[in-house]
């Protein structure tokens, strides 16, 4: 039997990067996925290449920065599939600019998805865990939100928010038998990441003691593990997967 066989996990930002490999992975570990992402086509593409089919597999189009679209989506959620036994907050904007140029709607931007949704999302569907007494949930933060980075303002601010968030859910929900933990990981070889170009990305790496940086399918199988059995006296911790970039 597989660690999440008979599992229905709701994971966001599935579309790409990181949210595909955890959309396998949590495949792979024998759950059911609902998929939510804002890219329509690019999550339907990835709900297809999983192979998988599609009771296993349901990508669903949703903006997590509408609020009233994010709780319409968690509605449909629970009419077709009933409550979700795992939530995966993984879905985020990035921002990369010198404090002095950030906008208040970029400001905005980055905490209505990163943390915003991330709130209101994780009550929702807590909710229908606390009333079944058991559930996970899983944040995917980030070192910007443990280490000052210049140009990281917005996303640092908002990732150190994440994990306090995380803390306080677990606090709150762990007698009601719902387990909540935070991912920092420092780089992960995904295309945006890859993007900064062959030079720079040399320099970064140059600085994480192992010598690289993360594969997506290695975060994504320390998400699993919270997900699952095993993991059930583990709360309101902080997972770094760094490479070493930063030991505390
Ligand atoms: N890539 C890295 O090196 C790295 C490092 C540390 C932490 N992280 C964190 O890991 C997670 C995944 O990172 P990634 O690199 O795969 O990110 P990414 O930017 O490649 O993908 C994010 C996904 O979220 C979706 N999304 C964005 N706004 C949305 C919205 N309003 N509603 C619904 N979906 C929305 C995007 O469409 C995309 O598919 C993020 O939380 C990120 O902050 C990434």
């Amino acid at each position: 039997m597989a660690e999440l066989d008979g599992r229905t996990a709701l994971i966001t930002g599935s579309a790409r990067g990181l949210g595909r490999a955890l959309v396998r992975a949590f495949l792979d570990a024998g759950a059911r996925v609902v998929a939510w992402d804002v890219d329509e086509e690019a999550n339907r593409a990835m709900a297809r290449e999983t192979g998988a089919d599609g009771d296993r597999v349901v990508p669903m189009t949703c903006d997590l920065a509408d609020l009233d679209a994010l709780a319409e989506c968690y509605a449909e959620v629970r009419e077709r599939h009933g409550a979700v036994d795992v939530l995966v907050n993984n879905a985020a904007r990035a921002l990369t600019k010198p404090l002095w140029d950030i906008t208040p709607g970029e400001w905005d931007q980055v905490f209505d998805v990163n943390l915003r949704a991330a709130f209101f999302l994780t009550r929702e569907v807590t909710g229908d865990m606390r009333a079944r007494g058991s559930g996970r949930v899983v944040n995917l933060a980030s070192i910007a939100g443990q280490a000052p980075r210049p140009t990281g303002a917005a996303y640092g601010a908002a990732k150190a928010g994440l994990i306090a968030l995380g803390r306080v859910f677990a606090a709150e929900l762990g007698p009601h038998g719902i387990t909540v933990n935070t991912i920092a990981p420092a780089m992960i070889d995904t295309p945006m990441v890859r993007s900064v170009g062959d030079e720079v990305l040399a320099a970064l790496t140059a600085q994480v003691p192992v010598g690289r940086i993360a594969t997506p399918e290695e975060v994504a199988r320390l998400a699993v593990y919270l997900a699952g059995p095993h993991a059930g006296f583990i709360t309101g911790a902080t997972y770094d997967i760094n490479g070493g970039a930063l030991m505390r």
